[in-house]
């Protein structure tokens, strides 16, 4: 105890020290005091290997280079100008805080190719901007690049790990080949090219996922996602992610009209929802063959035949499956709300309900189609078609459609909260 307690006061110390020491070793010429607003101004600092404090350059800097630096000990900010066309600082190393350009009409080019390490990287609103080169970079916390006019992502070939990784309203982005291998707070990827190609394919655990509009994912050695993941409005036929055992909170596939085949073969626990829904040639939901346990609620709907988590024993929520085709069979999810494994409110499951795409976006309104499904539950001749029971006799009709909306609700809520 006593030892670590001195070793302890005297690294820190020893850190105090260093810091001190190492500031007083900047002179004062490479400490930046105001911004830099015209080129002599980065030239003046470039026989500084360090410079003390954040660079921002503004003015009517046309093709601004800083050379000779190697650390920014502070940020580096270009910001608000539609006259910079490039930017270089190729001796950059290191920049101790963030890297941030935003605003920046005329950009094409940003050169930092010996750049290391970084704090977080944005890249946003430049909109002309179709190169960048950060190909040394080793580390970095946050990287967001958002409106760029990049069409590759290159250059973060050796970087590891990140906290967040977003990537959103690239219009001519296509694809993103990336060797991260952990994420320790988000990937978002949205509203890029028509049909990105995203390639993750080292990548093994990451906290949140979600994917709006790729036509190609590809998550191979994905073991775990600490929360939630999400694939919403995307256009690829399909989605293995089958090496995944486990999902912490919540899994949802909705609105991917191109999907045919879904399959994450290992995932054994589910610690909330399992959503999938509006997946409009989605025709079997089979591919859950080890999931045990969903902590949430069970949603599905879509135009199925075949539906089986043949090792599904516990539901802590409700359950709503609902099929447009006559032949889905509900007796399968009826033996378990029977045996008392669907914990939740609400039980539900119908085959050949009318349209179930439709039902979904207009859920509100139309209260008909479920009081009906509601009222057959109590005929056994009408189920060779339609099957439908509710948990709890107080869940008449009204709260059914009630509960709809408060589905439609959720759904909306998980594609907002994911964007
Ligand atoms: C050293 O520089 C850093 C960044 O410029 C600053 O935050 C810190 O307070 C300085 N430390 C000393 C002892 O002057
Ligand atoms: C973007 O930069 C331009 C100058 O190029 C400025 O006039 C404009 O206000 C900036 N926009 C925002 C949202 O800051
Ligand atoms: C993960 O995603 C969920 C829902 O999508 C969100 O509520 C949560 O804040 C996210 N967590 C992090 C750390 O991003
Ligand atoms: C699962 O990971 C292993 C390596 O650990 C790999 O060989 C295999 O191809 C992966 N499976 C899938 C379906 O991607
Ligand atoms: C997520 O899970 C991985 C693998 O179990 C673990 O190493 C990591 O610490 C977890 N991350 C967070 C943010 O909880
Ligand atoms: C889904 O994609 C369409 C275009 O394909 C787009 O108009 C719509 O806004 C997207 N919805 C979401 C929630 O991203
Ligand atoms: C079921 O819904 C899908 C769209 O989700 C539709 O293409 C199909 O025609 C519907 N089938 C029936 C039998 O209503
Ligand atoms: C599910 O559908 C896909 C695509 O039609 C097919 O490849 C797969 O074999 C089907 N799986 C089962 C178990 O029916
Ligand atoms: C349901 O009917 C369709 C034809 O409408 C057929 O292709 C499919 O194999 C049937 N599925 C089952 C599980 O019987
Ligand atoms: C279902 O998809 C259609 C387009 O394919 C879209 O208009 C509708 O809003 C989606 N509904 C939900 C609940 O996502």
């Amino acid at each position: 105890m006593a030892f670590t307690k001195k070793f302890f006061i005297t690294s820190s110390a020893l850190a105090l020290l260093s810091r001190a020491s190492s500031n007083s070793s900047i002179p004062s010429s490479c400490t930046v005091k105001s911004a830099a607003t015209a080129q002599s101004d980065l030239d003046s600092l470039s026989s500084c290997k360090t410079i003390s404090g954040s660079l921002t350059l503004s003015g009517n800097l046309i093709n601004p280079t800083l050379n000779g630096v190697q650390v920014i000990d502070g940020d580096l900010n270009i910001e608000n100008s539609a006259d910079i066309v490039a930017f270089n600082a190729n001796s950059l190393t290191e920049i101790t805080g963030d890297l941030l350009l935003q605003n920046l009409t005329s950009i094409q080019t940003l050169s930092l190719e010996s750049l290391n390490s970084v704090g977080s990287i944005s890249l946003v609103a430049l909109p002309v901007m179709d190169n960048f080169v950060i190909t040394s970079l080793t580390s970095a916390d946050n990287i967001v690049i958002s409106d760029t006019a990049v069409s590759t992502l290159q250059g973060f070939n050796n970087l590891k790990k990140v906290e967040v990784f977003n990537i959103n309203n690239n219009p001519n982005l296509v694809s993103i080949d990336s060797p991260i291998k952990s994420i320790s707070n988000g990937l978002s990827i949205s509203s890029n090219g028509d049909d990105l190609a995203l390639v993750f394919d080292q990548l093994i655990w990451a906290n949140n996922i979600t994917v709006l509009g790729a036509g190609e994912v590809e998550f191979p050695l994905l073991t775990k996602v600490n929360q939630s993941i999400g694939f919403i409005n995307n256009t690829f036929e399909y989605l293995n992610i089958d090496n995944v055992t486990e999902i912490g909170v919540t899994f949802n596939v909705v609105s991917n009209d191109e999907l045919t085949e879904l399959s994450a073969s290992n995932l054994e626990t589910l610690g909330g929802a399992l959503v999938i829904a509006n997946n409009s040639k989605l025709t079997n939901v089979t591919g859950f063959p080890s999931l045990t346990s969903i902590g949430g609620a069970l949603d599905v709907i879509g135009p199925f035949d075949s539906f089986s988590i043949p090792k599904l024993n516990s539901i802590k929520g409700g359950a709503d499956v609902e099929s447009n085709k006559t032949n889905f069979s509900c007796d399968a999810l009826n033996k378990l709300e029977k045996s008392g494994k669907i914990q939740g409110n609400v039980y539900k499951c119908k085959a050949g309900s009318s349209s179930t795409t439709a039902t979904l976006s207009s859920g509100t309104s139309s209260g008909s189609a479920t009081t009906m499904a509601t009222s057959a539950s109590g005929s056994s001749s009408a189920s060779a078609s339609s099957t439908s029971s509710t948990k709890k006799s107080k869940a008449a009709a009204p709260a059914q459609s009630m509960n709809k909306a408060g589905l439609f609700g959720g759904l909306a809520a998980v594609a907002v909260a994911m964007l």
